[in-house]
Formats: structure tokens, sequence, C-alpha cells
């Protein structure tokens, strides 16, 4: 168990410098956030360290810049959506590794906040530095790791200063997406489906070996299926299929026995685009010339009543092409399956990336128990994996 923020003395908060990790990475156009999804997240540990007269600086990653600084992944655009959200001024550090942040910082007011910018364009960060980390450390008093999303990542900010600036507690939103994925994980009201999707299994292998011990049943789709199709020595036209991995589709499939269920047909065409002739077809007649690009009715259908039955579901990965619709009608129907299961009572927990966007789209993600901020960070969580962010925090 890792220390939480609620676990230091409030009183102790007053004044003093909050250094808060957060995954403000969010999608920018033209220096506008046009998701703010993570920043909101991340607003009962800022309120909560606010209203107790602490003074905030906030570090986060945006995007991947190579080398140095790259004005398109600078910060700024998250001062402005944050100044929104909070109703309050946000300062900019533009070098938070200078003198002048840290004099900028003691004249913070209490309750006020500052916003650093891009880690990631400091040496050191992703080569996980004390150097580096030490520097940031310079800017608090106590580290509060609020960033789940980069939790899988051993950087300067996330790693090595939670083993450098000491008390190093999880902040809300990291122990929200810690409680509700472990108890899924660990503690699951059965029966427990994991629903998963994607290209290729090549990145899902590790999930798909580390749930089979602990599910029920794994309901499996994306085009990933058609590896598996083409594994049972079916057609699959000119699906994506990774010849390299037959065996191991293979593998699994006897592994799994009753408890991997795969798609029973498929949505394919010609071509992947939004006006292509579609056809609805049995997965063994997939015709030559024609690619799987969505789990058909039928399948959507059965999908839908196991995961309406089950107790615990774990969604990871889109069911079929979701950014190109009509390709993103399986996808929906897993969103609104879940949506249904969360109303019988069942603890449905969607693991970031596509599926949580898919969701957002449907207009459900409030109909779902836990929608994950991250998605590398979960997907390696419900890999068994332990998270650099958060092995480097405080134990209870
Ligand atoms: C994410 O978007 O998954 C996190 O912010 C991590 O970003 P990264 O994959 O660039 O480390």
């Amino acid at each position: 168990m890792k220390r939480t923020l609620e676990s230091l003395d409030k009183g102790s908060l007053e004044g003093r410098r909050a250094l808060v990790r957060v995954d403000f990475n969010c999608p920018i156009k033209d220096g506008v956030v046009t998701d703010d999804t993570r920043i909101r997240a991340a607003l009962p540990t800022i309120k909560y360290l606010r209203d107790r007269g602490a003074r905030l600086v906030l570090l986060s990653h945006l995007g991947r810049p190579k080398k140095g600084p790259e004005p398109k992944y600078s910060m700024q655009p998250i001062v402005r959506a944050l100044e929104k959200l909070l109703g309050a001024p946000v300062s900019f550090l533009s070098d938070p590794t200078s003198a002048d942040a840290v004099t900028t910082i003691k004249r913070l007011p209490r309750g006020g906040v500052a916003l650093a910018e891009n880690t990631r364009f400091f040496a050191g960060e992703e080569e996980n530095e004390a150097g580096l980390a030490e520097k940031f450390a310079a800017l608090g008093d106590l580290y509060v790791n609020d960033a789940f999303g980069s939790a899988h990542r051993a950087h300067a900010s996330t790693e090595a200063i939670g083993r450098i600036l000491k008390p190093a507690v999880s902040g809300f939103l990291m122990e929200r997406e810690l409680r509700y994925l472990g108890e899924a994980l660990h503690q699951p009201k059965r029966p427990f489906v994991a629903v998963l999707g994607g290209a290729k299994i090549s990145g899902k292998i590790d999930l798909i070996d580390a749930l089979l011990p602990k599910v029920d049943q794994i309901l499996l789709g994306g085009a990933m299926a058609c590896t598996f199709f083409a594994a049972m020595g079916l057609e699959t036209g000119k699906s994506l299929v990774e010849a390299e991995r037959l065996d191991l589709a293979r593998d699994l499939m006897q592994k799994a026995g009753k408890k991997l269920v795969l798609p029973s047909g498929a949505v394919i065409a010609r071509e992947l685009a939004p006006d292509a002739e579609t056809r609805s077809v049995k997965r063994d007649h997939i015709p030559g010339g024609w690619a799987v690009y969505d789990i058909d009715a039928e399948t959507e259908e059965s999908f839908g009543v196991i995961i309406e039955r089950a107790g615990t579901v774990v969604w990871n990965g889109p069911m079929g092409v979701f950014e190109t619709p009509p390709f993103d009608h399986g996808t929906l129907a897993v969103a609104q399956a879940m949506a249904r299961a969360t109303a019988n009572g069942a603890v449905t927990v969607i693991g970031g990336g596509d599926s949580a966007a898919a969701v957002a789209q449907a207009g459900l993600a409030d109909k779902i128990t836990h929608v994950s901020t991250g998605g590398g960070a979960s997907l390696e969580f419900l890999e068994g994996k332990e998270l650099p962010g958060v092995a480097a925090l405080d134990n209870v």
C-alpha cells in the first residue's frame, strides 16, 4: 500500500510547496487543448492542496519531443486550459531547473499554482537522472504523484524524484486508478470477463497471458482476431494477419480452451473507407480480396450477453477500425454493453486509449465504473507489471 495525500497531516500543508506530477499529455490543436479529460481528472488533488493553503508546482510531459524543446510541445496551451478550469491564474515556469523558478515559487501566494514547462524539454528526464530530479525537487517540500498515465515510465519527474523528495505520496487520481484496476484484477466479482481488441496480438501477448488464469472469459475482437482465424486455418483475405504469430495464437487458443471467445463473424470491405461497400460474413466465409474491419452484429449480440451477465468487466482495445465509421459499430456496441453491465451492478473498468475514447464518444463515460486515464500504464498494470512511478512512492 502506498502512502496517500490524505494521510498527510492537513495542517502541515499550509504554506508548503507541493510538487505535483500530473499527466497533462492532452491533445492540442492550433494552440488549444481539444480534450481536457486528464486536466479535469487531476482537479481533486489540485483543489485539495489549494484549499489547505499549499503552494502548487505542477510538472508534466507533453508529447514526445525528440531532442530538447520543441515549441509545438510547450505546456503554454495547458496553462490557459488549467486557468479556465480553476478560475484562477496559473504562473508558467519556462525553466523549472533555474534559480528563477525557485524564487517564483517562493513568491506564490497560499493556494497559488504554477505549471512548469514540459519535463521532456530537460536533459535527463527520460534517462531518469537523479541530477535533474534534484533540480525539480528544489521546487517542493513534498512530492505528490497524480500522473497515473505516466507511472509506467521511469523518468526523473516520475521515479527518481519520488526517491529524493519526501514525503512522496499518491494523489487522488493515482489512488483511484490503482484501487479500481487493482480490485478488478485481484478481487473480481465473478464472472470476470476481459474484452480485448486492437490491431496486433504482439502488443497484447503479456496481457492475455496475465489475464488468462484470472478471468472466466476473454472476448477477443479487433484485427488481432484475424491472426487467430488464420491460425485456425480460415481464409482471411486481405485482413491484417501477423504471419509470424500463428504458432503463438495456436498456443494461446490451446492454453485458453473455452475461456477464449472469438468473433463468430465480421464486417468486411475491400478497402478501408467510410463509404466502402461492406458485408457481414461468418468468420469461415471471408472472401479473398476483402478484409475484416469490425465484428459483425451477431458477435456484438453474443459478446453483449456475456458482458451484461458479468460481475467484473475489464476492456482494452477497440473491436474494429474505430476511427473510420461505419467500422466503429462493434466498439460502440461493446461500450453500450459495458454501460448496461454497470447498471446491472457489475464493476466495469476501461483501460484507457481507444476504448476510453469510444465510451466518451458514445456519451457513456459516466455509466462506466472506472475509465482509466492511462493507456500504456493501465496495460502494464493489467499485465501485472510494477509501475516505477508507483514503486518510488512511500509505503504505508
Ligand atoms: C500517455 O499518453 O499514455 C502517457 O502520457 C504517456 O506518454 P508516453 O507514452 O509518451 O510516455
